[in-house]
């Protein structure tokens, strides 16, 4: 049992730098160039006993941090040199197909694979992970995951908290062995919720602040669990901390939403801006609630971090009032009607989406819109308990309803997604253009062991009829 809650700092991954940059002699484009190589670590999570075998982007885990400018192209050579095949997918990137992370597309151990990654998107947190088909699970869960970063002149000119006042936060439940080392999900196959909250790599840490504004990004890289986060000062139990979400999946909303808690399941990312300005020298801890979906709950699974409020303010940078708009979000243009279904669901012990496994070749493609099409796809959770986050990969969504449980929440309504939750027993539609290529990508729930057992299919915007 961990017991030393908020006793180790959190961890920061560095900021990549590239090797080197590729000049374009016609055009003078500037394409940098990195190298990650993926390979195992070993984490002592309790002391006195083993240590947690990981393997993870340059040994680390959370990866080290992407922070990239819009409009300048990158390469990026991943390196396997861990133990077993690889597939990376940069989640919030409108990758070509090739360089889309396609799970059957692996890179075996002692191989390496350049993906190029155009970096033309609005500001946004991504983050990139393995997608190897039927591995996908282990292999982001013993460590390949990490943060890339999305700036652009229209949000630094909104002065938003910056530098070390922008605190990337990567959460994840995991499980580990009497022996001190990581339970595998491998035979796991309906979910792993785990009963041991890291953020950023670091089991329950704490985090120093000062007294001022923090823009904070979460993204949940658990498996199988989904939050719902609160931050509570000490002393003062039961009274929520307000704050302001800012942006979600694909970058700013269109202005910031005040709320005092933030659902967030796997693969989402929510940003938000909170203020420490009247807590000087307290404890303020952010917790979970107990009860989210379908969750399994343990006994520490309502503790996440500790933030350490200091005394002193040592920039002012970012630390003013918020804009009261932050962008105009490309909202596809409205239209009715629903254009595709899909239904998410355990049928005869298999994980399907309509029907259909992601090892059925000759039939996992389960839609053609035209490039360019604005479509409306209503995702139905089929039942059984389960909670399925739905991501679909090259475009970004509009979440245009909800049947079931709840309405859109508030903040939702704000922000373009790639990631949604079907609680259990919901319906969701949503709408997006797909564009801005031509080919085959995935959808599927991002519940990883759901994902790795063929919950997964594809859609194709190669339009041949015209
Ligand atoms: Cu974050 Cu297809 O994945
Ligand atoms: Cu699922």
């Amino acid at each position: 049992v961990y017991k030393n809650f908020y006793s180790v700092e959190l961890p920061t991954p560095p900021t990549k730098t590239p090797k080197t940059k590729y000049v374009n002699q016609t055009t003078g484009a500037v394409i940098d160039y990195y190298e990650v190589e993926v390979k195992s670590f070993e984490q002592e999570v309790y002391p006195g006993l083993k240590k947690a075998k990981l393997v993870g982007y340059d040994g680390i885990s959370p990866g080290p941090t992407f922070r990239m400018e819009r409009g300048r192209e990158a390469v990026v050579r991943f390196i396997n040199h861990g133990d077993k095949n690889i597939s990376v997918h940069l989640h919030g990137s409108y990758s070509r197909a090739p360089f889309d992370g396609w799970a059957e597309d692996t890179t075996g151990v002692g191989q390496y694979k350049d993906y190029y990654y155009p970096n033309k998107q609005s500001a946004r947190t991504l983050w990139y992970h393995d997608h190897a088909v039927h591995h996908t699970a282990e292999n982001a869960y013993f460590g390949q995951a990490g943060f890339y970063i999305l700036h652009d002149a229209t949000e630094d000119a909104l002065n938003l908290p910056a530098g070390s006042y922008d605190v990337p936060l990567a959460l994840a439940a995991k499980q580990y062995n009497e022996d001190g080392t990581l339970f595998s999900p491998e035979s796991e196959t309906e979910s792993l919720y785990g009963d041991v909250i890291h953020v950023n790599g670091q089991p329950w840490p704490y985090f120093k602040v000062e007294p001022r504004k923090y823009r904070l990004r979460f993204l949940d890289t658990s498996i199988s669990r989904a939050f719902k986060l609160y931050f509570e000062a000490d002393g003062a139990p039961g009274k929520r901390i307000p704050f302001h979400l800012i942006a979600s999946d694909a970058g700013l909303m269109t202005k910031p939403v005040q709320s005092d808690n933030l659902e967030i399941s796997m693969a989402e990312r929510w940003e938000m801006v909170i203020d420490f300005s009247s807590y000087k020298g307290k404890n303020i801890t952010l917790r979970n609630n107990r009860d989210v979906q379908a969750d399994k709950d343990y006994n520490s699974t309502d503790k996440v971090m500790r933030f350490v409020v200091g005394t002193t303010v040592s920039s002012q940078q970012g630390n003013g009032n918020l804009p009261s708009t932050l962008r105009s979000v490309p909202f596809p243009p409205a239209k009715s009607g629903i254009d595709r279904k899909f239904k998410f669901e355990k049928t005869g012990g298999q994980w399907m989406i309509n029907g259909v496994t992601f090892s059925d070749v000759n039939n996992r493609i389960l839609a053609k819109p035209p490039r360019g099409a604005v479509e409306i796809w209503e995702l139905e959770n089929g039942g059984g308990g389960w909670s399925h986050p739905v991501h679909i990969h090259l475009v970004d969504f509009q979440i245009i309803s909800r049947k079931g449980k709840r309405p859109v929440l508030n903040y939702e309504k704000e922000a373009l997604k790639d990631v949604v939750l079907l609680g259990t027993s919901e319906t969701v539609q949503v709408i997006a253009r797909y564009a801005p290529w031509d080919g085959v990508y995935m959808f599927h729930c991002h519940n990883l062991i759901h994902e790795d057992h063929d919950m997964m299919a594809a859609f194709n915007t190669t339009s041949l009829t015209n």
